[in-house]
């Protein structure tokens, strides 16, 4: 089983101001999702917010990442690396994935935006992934909740959908490390039979596909995309299990 850390109030208080911090870049990123945008000019836009405001993007030469963000188009599951050569189109559904470390802590959140108008296949996965997000941190908040219900809940409303979860990629505890114990997986599992305790600090980020779940990863390294070319949506919060429930570290202040 995982070593988890129980983070102390003081670390809870740091990595809420670096989600605060990257929720804040988040929103105004978002705001920059109109045709004609390239995803290179939002990067940018990321990187510089983040330094103005004290802090740095975490993702910046992480494992040898070249950006500052993931920024992932339609069939791009995650990871899709920012370029000059990716404009942003009306019916575009967009992921924006932003890490920012402030004053030694992460914060790591996404969210979708949606470029002009977009189809009505594209606004139901987007707004579907969203509230497998909200399931799976009620799941999270509940007395003596365990990790595998995380994904059992996610699992069940994606199916009830009929969408897929992707299973290539997961959340992770979060603090002084970018990703660290436990993994968070988001489909129905039994490997995560412990506690969730007060203090553990993790992602949830769930993947959905309107096709199947396969991923594949681009000559680039990075870039997942759907195997069989469907949309895929995502959603992600950095959250603490306190005594009560779940707090969100992600939100704008
Ligand atoms: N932010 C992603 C996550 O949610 C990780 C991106 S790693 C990078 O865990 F290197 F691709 F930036
Ligand atoms: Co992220
Ligand atoms: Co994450």
């Amino acid at each position: 089983m995982a070593k988890i850390k129980i983070k102390s109030p003081k670390e809870i208080e740091w990595i809420r101001g670096a989600g605060a911090l990257a929720a804040e870049t988040l929103i105004r990123a978002g705001e920059l999702c109109k045709p004609g945008v390239s995803t290179l000019e939002i990067d940018e836009f990321i990187g510089e917010y983040t330094i103005q405001h004290g802090g740095s993007s975490a993702c910046l030469g992480y494992n040898g990442y070249p950006k500052n963000s993931c920024i992932s188009l339609n069939e791009v599951v995650c990871h899709g690396i920012p370029s000059a050569g990716i404009v942003l189109q009306e019916g575009d559904i967009v992921n924006i994935d932003i890490t920012t470390i402030l004053n030694g802590y992460h914060g790591d959140t996404s969210a979708m935006f949606k470029v002009g108008k977009v189809s009505k296949e594209a606004e139901s996965l987007v707004n579907a992934a969203k509230e497998c997000l909200e399931v799976g941190i009620e799941a999270a908040a509940l007395p003596n909740a365990r990790y595998m219900d995380i994904g059992e809940k996610i699992h069940d409303l994606a199916d009830e959908y009929g969408y897929s979860v992707v299973q290539d990629y997961c959340g992770h505890g979060i603090g002084r490390g970018f990703h660290e114990a436990p993994t968070i997986l988001h489909f129905r599992n039994r490997e995560l039979n412990y506690f969730i305790e007060p203090g553990h600090v993790f992602t949830i980020e769930p993947m959905l596909n309107i096709g199947k779940y396969a991923t594949k990863t681009l000559q680039d390294g990075w870039t997942a995309v759907t195997r069989d070319g469907s949309l895929s949506a995502q959603w992600e919060h950095t959250v603490v299990k306190t005594k009560n429930g779940i707090d969100i570290l992600t939100l704008p202040r």
